[in-house]
């Protein structure tokens, strides 16, 4: 398929379901009728032809839904699910039961065709006006065993449809998370820059004069801490939840503190005792950008995975390893 059109059949994933929904809520109908005594055969292969589109049509509901869940951004590319990271996350939530309830009423969907098939097959050569030969109730026309797996498979569609739907036009939990990610949006006050940072001149300085550090990509550097944490600092310890530490750095000009700006980090101890870190390095000469990816400027924040390093040495809260783990 060419790329709009292949766009168009992810973003018509909401009109694409009601086709296989359709099919599965007559199936049942015409799954009954095959149990009277009249046309059992009939309406036996009639179910089976429901059935089959059914499994069918919900076999492009899904793949539909796969690709408009990735072309949103709501599941990564490459995989089938969401990810959930946290409780917050009402949506990847509901899409990750969604999904599942999707894919349990495509397999029992399957299940059902097979049964029906068998049904047919048994049928194959009887008169289909003739009256049914006598059997067991369970045995008769499409059988109890595919009436019932076709039941699971409409309840397993039916709650993926009301997810759906929530997810779509929203309910009360959907709203309230929006709404929870806008106020955390706006309390963050460093979403586009590092203020407390930026600010580290208002800290304790650590040292009294600029330090080489290899660590860091050998540039020179001076480290300023909050005052809750310089006495914790100086002694070695762990700095306490809420204080966190400034590493601001120049470029090196041969062997001596040069006059550009170098990348600025920072760590904090959060309260729950983890460290966050922060990079911050608004224009990256040319000769540095292999350190940041070939990126010409920098901003990342935990749970940033381009910091990855820094927690390789800063394992703990405590003094850094001068070697990553
Ligand atoms: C190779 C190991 C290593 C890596 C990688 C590393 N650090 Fe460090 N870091 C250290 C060491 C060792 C120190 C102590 C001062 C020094 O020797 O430069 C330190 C000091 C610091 C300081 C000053 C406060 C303190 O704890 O001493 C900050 C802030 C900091 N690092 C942040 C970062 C950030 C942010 C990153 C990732 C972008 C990072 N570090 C990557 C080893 C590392």
């Amino acid at each position: 398929m060419s790329q709009p059109l292949l766009e168009l059949f992810a973003r018509e994933h909401p009109a694409f379901i009601h086709l296989p929904l359709g099919l599965v809520i007559a199936l049942p109908v015409a799954m009954v009728l095959s149990f009277k005594s009249r046309h059992p055969a009939g309406w036996t292969r009639t179910a089976f032809f429901i059935a089959l589109l059914a499994f069918a049509g919900g076999f492009l509901a899904l793949s539909s839904g796969l690709l408009w869940g990735r072309q949103i951004a709501l599941i990564p590319s490459g995989s089938f699910f969401p990810l959930v990271a946290s409780e917050a996350q009402v949506v990847q939530k509901m899409l990750q039961l969604h999904e599942i309830a999707a894919a349990v009423g495509t397999a029992l969907g399957a299940l059902c065709v097979l049964l029906l098939w068998r049904a047919v097959r048994r049928d194959r050569g009887r008169d289909p006006d003739a009256a049914a030969p006598r059997r067991r109730f369970a045995d008769r026309g499409v059988g109890a065993a595919a009436f019932s797996v076709c039941l699971l498979w409409l309840a397993s569609w039916a709650f993926c449809g009301k997810l759906g739907g929530i997810m779509v036009f929203g309910n009360e939990a959907t709203n309230k998370a929006a709404a929870a990610m806008d106020a955390a949006r706006k309390a963050d006050a460093e979403a586009d820059l590092p203020i407390r940072a930026l600010d580290y001149a208002s800290l304790e300085p650590a040292q009294p004069a600029a330090l080489r550090s290899k660590a860091h990509g050998n540039r020179w550097g001076r480290v300023w801490v909050t005052a809750s944490g310089i006495d914790a600092y100086q002694a070695g310890k762990p700095l306490p939840s809420g204080a966190y530490a400034v590493l601001s750095t120049v470029e090196d000009a041969k062997g001596k503190p040069g006059q550009d700006p170098g990348p600025l980090y920072m760590r904090e101890t959060l309260t729950d005792g983890t460290s966050a870190f922060l990079l911050y390095w608004p224009r990256v000469p040319e000769a540095a950008r292999t350190e940041t990816g070939g990126e010409d400027s920098v901003y990342w924040r935990s749970p940033s995975e381009k910091l990855a390093a820094c927690a390789g040495c800063h394992a703990t809260a405590g003094p850094a390893s001068a070697t990553p783990r």
